[in-house]
């Protein structure tokens, strides 16, 4: 029997607007199918306005689809869950919270712990995101890579079984990315499992990204938002520390000119 999906759109088609106001409406996805199961990790790649964001706000509980059935655990997805923890596309902390106020966000939402408790838990993950010194720090006085470490320990600190990541590493240099993209996977990598801790959705622009993070790539299309392919990654875990092995091996190289292929003859940017 196939395991069992903890993330699934089944027949989704989401179309916004329309009701009154001549509104245009827009069919943002047409006919989605996907099913994700525990611990695999999705990449969701396509050009801009097909539908990924809105894929994942199904998946959060702020979207509703028009037709069909978005499930975690094969229950309706109804508002935000304990279970899953959304990093958007921006990283959105707050500018008036100091970092380690920011990552206790998530605790103070969804859980009685204690301030001293949260305090610690807020403490354990900057420490684990190499931002141990920087817990009293404002969001304006670090780096973009190191902001979106803090936004990763935020995602991270409520120990969701889910991820939902929108272009998390989006706009950073070449460098910083491969950085945290090898730090982001040593968190979730775990010693003599080829699986990750977590099951996880994650949108990119980034081919690249998208090969060296996951176990399965889901190409998309626009106008109106639909999926077009459906790839395994056939590279083995743990990746974190072995990036620069990874890019130039030749099962990334020829995944990421099929990949590249489907984008360019079927894609194009609006
Ligand atoms: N709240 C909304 N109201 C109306 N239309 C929307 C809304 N949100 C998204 N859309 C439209 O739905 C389509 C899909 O948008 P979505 O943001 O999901 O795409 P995306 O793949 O995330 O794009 P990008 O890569 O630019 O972030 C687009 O045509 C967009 O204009
Ligand atoms: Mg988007």
């Amino acid at each position: 029997m196939a395991p069992a999906s903890v993330l699934a759109a089944r027949n989704v088609n989401l179309t916004y607007g329309g009701l009154g106001g001549g509104a245009r409406t827009v069919e943002a996805l047409r006919d989605v199918n996907l099913e994700v199961p525990k611990g695999q990790f999705v990449a969701l790649v396509g050009a801009s306005g097909c539908g990924k964001t809105s894929l994942l706000n199904m998946f959060a509980g702020l979207v509703e689809p028009t037709e069909g059935e978005v499930v975690i655990d094969e229950r309706p997805v109804q508002g935000a869950s304990n279970k899953t923890s959304y990093m958007f596309a921006r990283d959105g902390l707050l500018p008036w919270r100091r970092v380690h106020k920011n990552v206790e966000l998530g605790l103070e939402a969804r859980t009685r712990l204690s301030r001293a408790e949260r305090l610690k838990r807020s403490r354990e993950m900057l420490r684990m995101v190499g931002l141990a010194d920087f817990e009293k720090a404002y969001p304006r006085q670090l780096s973009h890579g190191m902001r979106q470490r803090a936004a990763i320990a935020r995602t991270l600190v409520t120990d969701p079984d889910i991820l939902l990541m929108d272009e998390p590493f989006g706009a950073l240099d070449a460098q910083t990315k491969l950085r945290l993209q090898s730090e982001f996977l040593d968190l979730l990598e775990q010693e003599g499992s080829d699986r990750v801790s977590k099951t996880v959705l994650f949108v990119t622009h980034d081919l690249n990204e998208a090969i060296l993070l996951a176990d399965r790539v889901v190409v998309m299309l626009p106008r109106p938002g639909r999926i077009a392919s459906d790839q395994l990654v056939d590279l083995p875990r743990p990746r974190s520390g072995h990036l620069k092995e990874i890019i130039f091996s030749s099962e990334f190289q020829r995944l990421h000119r099929e990949l590249f292929d489907l984008l360019e003859e079927r894609g194009g940017d609006e």
